[in-house]
């Protein structure tokens, strides 16, 4: 449970970082997103830092951290006794500032005098790059900007600011990440039991589904099931299981509390791997499995992927899937044909935590570059890790046929690859195998309960 004196430090600490930029920061909350008319909804979703900051509060509000004055304002209007009728009572805005430790409430009339005054005083006015089109109107009808000016005049001060606090995750939130991570483990628990031969990828995602709902606010995402794992963000669940496929299963799930976990299985459809799937699954293993173990405060995460790709090339050596030097062939982006993807994230407030705030701004530094060869640019965060990260690890090997003929016709890194053997895997599909960590004082330490992994334990759970 994050309390109201948490949410003071943290504006406090936030005021600190940026007393030499000055001005005033503005969060805007997010506001209710209909889905076909005004009443009619979507799911309610915070603005991550806003929550951070103030709490969940609800939509239609601001919060504003004033740098030189020193003090922090909650703005918004209380609901009318029309909104009550359908809603019922709901709490006031001086009841909500109070949450998250604010005593200075006002109403949004208030708010647009407060900026206007701002603009004409010529303080600076900080906010983060906003992500909904609602968000980017309101203000750019404040701020007295173009539309499309919105973006470009975010703060990166502000943006550094946040992701410096935000990428640190405090004990009270490694709390909340476990108990999501728990609840994530219940929705792949509950998939293992029931994929088999004949059931439809649809009625696994829903199953998933209503456990992340029944036990938080539903997905940190939208489910990725599908038996065609070689997309790596497959959004369709139009399959029905059949008997001999792999069915990737990557989905977690979103707490009251705010937190999201992420995780990945690759299932065997029959319940037992085949030789020949076994053996690609176990490289994959052993990626994770080996990079978790590398993990540890003050270690360039970006080594850590690379570790890990050498880890898939020396299995599809192995395999005779690959040939050459395995450091030869992930330095050059080889292994990219595998593995086109990073070898994980950072993890928080949202899935992929703060990628809203620009994915370097979070993964990269002055220090670590990120790297221009396809494959490992898609790496998302490559710095030093710190006590108190929170990362994926997520390895994976992917049979993409079109990827595969792409290169082979360009002769794309021959010297590492076999593309004759390869013809043999165009119906594999994919493997991935992800966990959450929390990098800790001597290492890490995997985040929820023990979700299966191994060969022997995922066949005989699913049994
Ligand atoms: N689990 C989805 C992703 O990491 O992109
Ligand atoms: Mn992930």
């Amino acid at each position: 449970m994050i309390n109201a004196n948490t949410f003071i430090e943290r504006r406090n600490a936030l005021r600190d970082s940026m007393k030499n930029s000055g001005g005033i920061i503005v969060f805007p909350a997010n506001n209710e997103a209909p889905m076909n008319y005004s009443s009619n909804v979507y799911r309610y979703r915070q603005d991550s830092t806003f929550r951070y900051f103030f709490s969940k509060c609800r939509d239609g509000v601001f919060g504003v951290v004033d740098i030189d004055g020193g003090v922090d304002i909650l703005f918004g209007n209380d609901f009318t006794i029309d909104d009550i009728i359908w809603m019922g009572d709901q709490p006031t805005i001086a009841a909500l500032g109070k949450e998250s430790g604010i005593t200075d409430t006002r109403t949004i009339a208030d708010f647009e005098t407060f900026i206007a005054t701002a603009l004409k005083q010529g303080r600076r006015i900080h906010y983060l790059p906003p992500y909904r089109h609602d968000v980017i109107i309101n203000l750019a009808s404040l701020l007295d900007k173009p539309v499309d000016m919105v973006n470009t005049g975010a703060s990166l001060e502000l943006i550094k600011a946040v992701v410096e606090l935000r990428l640190i995750k405090s004990a009270d939130e490694v709390v909340e990440l476990d108990k999501v991570c728990d609840v994530g483990v219940m929705m792949h628990q509950a998939v293992m039991k029931n994929a088999k031969a004949g059931v439809t990828e649809q009625y696994l995602a829903g199953l998933a589904e209503g456990i992340s709902l029944s036990y938080g606010t539903g997905n940190s995402f939208p489910i990725i099931l599908s038996q065609d794992g070689q997309t790596l963000h497959n959004p369709f669940h139009h399959g029905t299981l059949t008997e001999g496929r792999i069915l990737l299963v990557d989905m977690g799930a979103e707490s009251e509390s705010g937190y999201c976990s992420d995780y990945t299985r690759a299932l065997p459809v029959s319940g037992k791997f085949t030789p020949k799937q076994k053996e690609i699954y176990e490289i994959v293993l052993k990626a994770n499995v080996d990079s978790i173990a590398m993990a540890r405060p003050n270690i360039k995460w970006q080594d850590v992927h690379f570790f890990a790709c050498r880890t898939l090339a020396e299995g599809l050596i192995a395999a005779g899937l690959m040939k050459g030097n395995a450091d030869d062939a992930v330095r050059v982006g080889a292994t990219s044909l595998f593995m086109p993807h990073g070898l994980g994230h950072a993890l928080g407030m949202d899935v992929h935590d703060m990628e809203g705030l620009g994915e370097n701004n979070v993964g990269y530094d002055d220090v670590v570059q990120r790297s221009t060869i396809f494959g490992h640019r898609s790496l998302r965060f490559g710095k030093y890790t710190k006590v108190g990260h929170v990362l994926t690890v997520e390895p994976g090997i992917y049979f993409i046929p079109n990827l595969i003929e792409q290169w082979k016709a360009e002769g794309r890194h021959k010297e590492f690859i076999n593309y004759d053997k390869l013809a043999e895997y165009y119906n594999f599909g994919g493997i991935r195998i992800e966990d959450d960590i929390v990098i800790t004082n001597d290492g890490c330490r995997v985040l929820g309960k023990p979700l299966q992994k191994g060969v022997a334990e995922l066949e005989s759970f699913m049994n």
